[in-house]
């Protein structure tokens, strides 16, 4: 598995030009728009609706992630796959029944990506994994952008590696949070290959395609050699 995934979180983009953002996001070199969706429940913060989502659709054909940081996902994910969101990931701890909810999201068609808060053990999904595409190690307490990496998930994405590795199938190993040119050398020796990151790509003085660049150079390009 040669590469990397760098989605850039709109959590810090211009709320008012967001067809604007993601249009800069792809011409930096971005391979998906991850979208940060918030309740004001689950995390205290409220941010964006499907139909947000899908008045942005139409500005970059890159895929979406809908980040689902949401209590009960469940009577809104067709929503989400309508406004056109390729991806969609809910997290184990908002989901009364995660193996029903991943397998509503693979029926209608979107991939199933399943998200693990700081203190959940990759055990929450190991009997989950064949019917999932991306498991999502939050490396900050989900909520807020601009928050410190936390170094103690790099143990935490191995483990998911490993689990993924052993289950033989194509499932992407991401991380969300304090996401940098600093951490993400971490986090991909770790095992990680798909990297959300926000305040990084917004906050760069050169402009987000130094700053996707600078993620890209501090991943090794060579295969994963997985124990
Ligand atoms: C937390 C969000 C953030 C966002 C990225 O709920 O999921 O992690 O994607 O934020 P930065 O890259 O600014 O930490
Ligand atoms: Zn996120």
């Amino acid at each position: 598995m040669a590469g990397i995934c760098v989605a850039p979180s709109l959590l810090t983009a211009d709320f008012a030009r967001l067809g604007e953002e993601v249009a800069t996001m792809e011409a930096a070199g971005a391979d998906r728009i991850h979208w940060d969706v918030m309740d004001g429940c689950f995390v205290p913060n409220l941010t964006f609706g499907p139909d947000v989502v899908a008045s942005v659709r139409a500005h970059t054909p890159l895929p979406f992630d809908a980040h689902l940081m949401v209590v009960d996902p469940d009577p809104m994910l067709g929503r989400w796959v309508d406004a056109g969101c390729d991806v969609v990931t809910v997290h184990a701890e908002a989901c009364s029944h995660l193996h029903r909810t991943l397998g509503a999201i693979g029926e209608l068609g979107a991939k199933a990506g399943v998200a693990l808060n700081p203190a959940t053990p990759p055990g929450a999904v190991e009997h989950v994994l064949d019917l999932v595409d991306l498991v999502l190690v939050m490396t900050v307490n989900p909520g807020l952008g601009g928050q410190r990496y936390l170094a103690g998930m790099e143990a935490k994405i191995a483990e998911v590696r490993a689990l993924v590795t052993r289950s033989g199938r194509d499932i992407e190993v991401a991380v969300d949070g304090g996401i940098t040119a600093e951490t993400v050398g971490r986090a991909w020796e770790a095992g990680a290959r798909t990297f959300v990151s926000g305040s990084a790509l917004y906050r760069h003085p050169d402009g987000p395609a130094t700053a996707i660049g600078e993620l890209r150079e501090r991943c090794h390009r060579d295969e994963l050699v997985v124990a």
